[in-house]
């Protein structure tokens, strides 16, 4: 594997607010030598059968900083989000900050920006992020290092965000007993998926993996944190060494059952533009598209 800068004697803080509505966990993480801090894979609430949007849950995380008096420094997504939009826009402008994902948020705009016939003003260079992360890039986050680690599969363009000993694996792995996430989007692929997630696993093995979902399965409540030693021991569907090829059938079965998820099509059309909104129309009226029979 390649050489990324593993640091795991680095502890950060970190806060998890879990979103109801699409049982998405966002994170605030915190330099425990300064005030300065990150959001992760933050939400903003839509009332889709209305076309309403609020911000609830952006509100607490925002509240959440003031009050803590930190410096937010990032909003990270980890990955093109189908089942939530994203609140990113939103924070940065009460807070500041820079909005970042992976360099491969181009493939997504250019796949997406046909699926919902976007004219030519629609850039598909990934201009309307502050950052572009390629494979093994490092940032700070006040005194710490962070790196990336790009994990495809899921879709192309996801990213694994390790600070210290703290990994946000986007949608690479669910908990234990969750698995892994779907492989069947556009430019997703389930093989990938299985090379990308022994990435994670190769971190080590105390290594705290913080999750972007969970669904409670079986009835349990709600978790995000695991470590990799759990996962390789215990998870579902890539645990206790787990072939490739048995991996990639499952996924590949399992995927073609799978409904798209409730909110794709809001998601995709403002989560590739980084959260914002289509441009308004000469009214200052905002519309999102539904292409029939195309997803
Ligand atoms: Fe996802």
């Amino acid at each position: 594997m390649k050489n990324y800068p593993v640091n795991t004697s680095l502890k950060p803080e970190v806060k998890a607010f879990f979103e109801e509505d699409s049982n998405t966990i966002s994170y605030v993480v915190k330099d425990p030598a300064s005030k300065s801090c990150a959001v992760i894979d933050s939400v903003m609430d839509i009332d889709y059968a209305a076309g309403r949007i609020t911000h609830d849950h952006a509100d607490e995380i925002i509240a959440y900083i003031k009050a803590e008096g930190l410096e937010l420094e990032w909003l990270i997504e980890t990955h093109v989000h189908a089942d939530h939009l994203s609140a990113a826009p939103y924070i940065q402008d009460k807070l500041g900050g820079k909005i970042g994902i992976g360099s491969k948020i181009t493939v997504v705009q250019e796949v997406f920006g046909k699926v919902f016939n976007e004219g030519t003003e629609f850039q598909r260079d990934g201009s309307q992020f502050d950052r572009l992360f390629e494979d093994g890039d490092t940032y700070k986050i006040g005194t710490m290092d962070a790196f990336v680690m790009h994990t495809p599969g899921h879709t192309p363009a996801c990213m694994v965000h390790v600070i210290g000993d703290a990994a946000f694996v986007g949608d690479t792995l669910f908990m234990p007993d969750g698995g892994s996430a779907r492989a069947d989007f556009p430019g997703g692929d389930a093989g990938e998926l299985y090379d990308s997630i022994q990435k994670v696993l190769a971190l080590p093995d105390e290594t705290r993996l913080f999750m972007c979902h969970d669904y409670g399965p079986n009835g349990r409540d709600i978790q995000w944190e695991t470590t990799v030693a759990d996962e390789k021991a215990h998870n579902i569907h890539v645990g206790g060494g787990k072939t490739k090829e048995e991996f990639v059938k499952f996924r590949t079965e399992r995927d073609a059952q799978l409904d798209m998820p409730r909110l794709i099509i809001p998601s995709l059309q403002v989560n590739m533009r980084a959260g914002d909104m289509p441009p308004a129309d000469e009214d200052g009226r905002t519309f999102l598209k539904v292409p029939v029979n195309t997803l």
